[in-house]
């Protein structure tokens, strides 16, 4: 006898919780699969174990998708502010970082914890180390018929929620996407996002021995631009710039770095010029820019005499290097350090407003296996509440 279930939700991560609990408040009789040991693994160690839960500048332009409508609706129907709401109703004390980013005062273990007890509070039952062996849906059927590990389940609505594929030690698996190809759905091509780019040759020689330097840089690609810090590491570069423009840049794409965010180069050379004749330019550029990568960059790509000594016309290729430094990176760390993976479930298939395939009725993608991807700065959870809460009013 297979037990029966209004919905299953595949997933016990951040969307999944947030469909499960949304769902089971109105009564829908829920289970919860997860295939991990524990529910949240990925919220566990997010925010360097403090979890960025959400933005509160979230919009829709702060995501990458074939179709940047997509995520409009599920966004503006549930809000960062939905969801600080369920934060404070269980006093979870938490700060703002920086740029509207939202992060547990102690723990990320609070935030899985909260999710937990409402999921228990709606009914929600929630299986761990349990998979699914095998789906049974033909056309025409109204549910799906499920061999899982813990035996038959019968379903009306099926929902993936089994994320990306960034951290397969934590769980990540390529259960959603498969699924959606057998079902006919195009997944667009996937790869590493918000991931530390790797360096090669004499780009890495260069700046290995660097390794824990940082800088603040305003990092450009493909028309795009982020100013944070930038690490060095001893395979390339990482730090919150980098993070954010690796989402944007592919493999022969033109990556370039000012490395003197805020100021116009040329003006800057020239008071520096003006006011300090006699200090070396390594000196000068050390006392703005981190002293060791100061003196690097006029080794190996400018030059290095007292200020006074350059004419116009070297402050001017001075002045265009720090502006516009390109960077050569070979790669990306790939998902075993990625924070989410780009690509995914074409949107042009899912409903915008229930997460529902166009394909297959009662079936539903939610959270990172569909094509909508965040930058960095607890925008991808708000994206996993948002779209988990949008499947789940509809399951
Ligand atoms: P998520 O990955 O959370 O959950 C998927 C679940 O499905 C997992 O529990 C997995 O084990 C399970 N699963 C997979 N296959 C299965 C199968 N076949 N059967 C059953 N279960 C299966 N974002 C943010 O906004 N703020 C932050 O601070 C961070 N920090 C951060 C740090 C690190 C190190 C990483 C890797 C990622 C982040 N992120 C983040 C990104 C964020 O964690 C991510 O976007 C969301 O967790 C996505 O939520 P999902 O529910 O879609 O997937």
């Amino acid at each position: 006898m297979a037990e029966v279930y209004d919905a299953v939700i595949v997933g016990g991560g951040a969307a999944g919780m947030m469909c499960a609990l949304t769902a089971g408040r109105r009564g829908r009789r829920v289970l919860l699969i997860e295939h991990a040991n524990k529910v949240g693994k990925k919220i566990l160690m997010s925010g360097g174990g403090r979890c960025n839960f959400t933005n509160t500048g979230t919009t829709p332009g702060n995501y990458l998708s074939a179709n940047p409508h997509f995520c409009k609706s599920a966004l503006a129907r549930y809000t960062p502010w939905d969801f600080i709401a369920m934060v404070e109703r269980h006093r979870i004390a938490y700060h703002e970082k920086e740029l509207g980013q939202l992060f547990c005062d102690e723990s990320s273990k609070l935030i899985v914890k909260m999710l937990v007890d409402e999921c228990a509070a709606a009914g929600v039952r929630i299986e761990t180390g349990c998979s699914i062996e095998r789906i049974a849906h033909d056309e025409g059927d109204s549910g799906f018929r499920l061999h899982s590990t813990r035996g038959n389940i019968a379903t009306t609505s099926l929902v993936i929620a089994s994320g990306g594929l960034s951290i397969p030690s934590m769980g990540a698996s390529g259960f959603g996407y498969e699924l959606a190809r057998r079902y006919g759905h195009n997944v667009l091509p996937l790869r590493a996002g918000l991931v530390p780019l790797t360096l090669s040759g004499k780009h890495q020689e260069r700046l290995h021995d660097l390794s824990g330097v940082a800088l603040p840089v305003t990092a450009s690609c493909n028309g795009i631009d982020f100013s944070n810090q930038m690490l060095i590491t001893h395979r390339g570069v990482s730090g919150p710039a980098i993070l954010q423009i690796s989402s944007y840049w592919q493999p022969g794409d033109d990556l370039r770095l000012d490395l003197l965010p805020g100021h116009d180069a040329l003006d800057w050379l020239l008071s520096q010029q003006r006011e300090r004749p006699a200090a070396e330019l390594k000196t000068v550029l050390g006392e703005t820019i981190a002293k060791r990568f100061a003196q690097r960059l006029c080794e190996v790509w400018l030059s290095n005499k007292p200020m006074k000594q350059y004419n116009l016309p070297e402050l001017k290729q001075i002045a265009a290097t720090l502006s516009s430094w390109p960077l050569i990176a070979s790669g990306t760390e790939g998902y075993r350090t990625a924070e989410v993976t780009l690509g995914g479930v074409d949107t042009d298939e899912v409903s915008s407003s229930t997460m529902q395939s166009k394909r297959v009725p009662g079936l539903y993608f939610i959270g990172e296996v569909i094509d909508v991807t965040g930058w960095l700065g607890g925008y991808n959870f708000q994206w996993a509440w948002a779209s988990g809460h949008a499947a789940g009013l509809a399951v």
